[in-house]
């Protein structure tokens, strides 16, 4: 019988996006990977960079990833929510990898809003529908409040590869 996979990627600056990505994998038994991106993004001149890129939708440099999406099922594609856009490591992944998406998720973490623009953004940088999509907010990490929606999410997962 052929193994069904899962496998999530997902770009996280502050871990509330890893997060959420890893405990996914846990409930699902999913290959992770961490997307790597070349410029840092923690000091004052590149968090005004970052805003900056975010609203201008521009590539960026990421490190070569270790699993091949095409040899998944199901690849979850995980985000932080920037200046309502997909973060651009994210971005870069996607218009690179799409071509090899048999079929995908959406997760976002994210402050207070922009969630709806980012399913549709994202959906139309990946060029299909997505059959999962989950939004958590950071609040709810901090509080883990997460659990619940984190295993709805799961549970639709599993159930398209059934
Ligand atoms: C530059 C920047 C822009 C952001 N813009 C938004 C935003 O438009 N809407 C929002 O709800 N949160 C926004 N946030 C908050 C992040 O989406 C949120 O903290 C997210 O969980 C961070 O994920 P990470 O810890 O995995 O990097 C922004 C954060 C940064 C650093």
């Amino acid at each position: 019988m052929k193994v069904r996979k899962i496998l999530i990627i997902y770009y996280s600056r502050t871990g509330f996006t890893s997060t959420v990505a890893n405990e996914i994998a846990n409930s699902c038994g999913a290959d992770l990977e961490s997307i790597r991106d070349i410029r840092r993004r923690f000091d004052g001149k590149s968090y005004l960079r970052l805003v900056f890129e975010a609203a201008m939708h521009s590539d960026t440099l990421i490190r070569r990833v270790r699993y091949a999406p095409d040899n998944y099922d199901v690849v979850v594609i995980g985000t932080p929510i920037w200046c309502w856009n997909v973060s651009n490591p994210i971005r870069t992944y996607i218009k690179s990898h799409r071509h090899q998406f048999k079929r995908i998720a959406f997760f976002c973490t994210y402050g207070g809003s922009g969630q709806v623009k980012i399913f549709q953004d994202l959906e139309k940088l990946a060029g299909q529908a997505p059959i999962a999509r989950l939004a958590v907010k950071d609040s709810d990490i901090k509080n883990e409040r997460q659990h619940e929606e984190v295993k709805e999410f799961t549970e639709k997962l599993n159930n398209c590869i059934l």
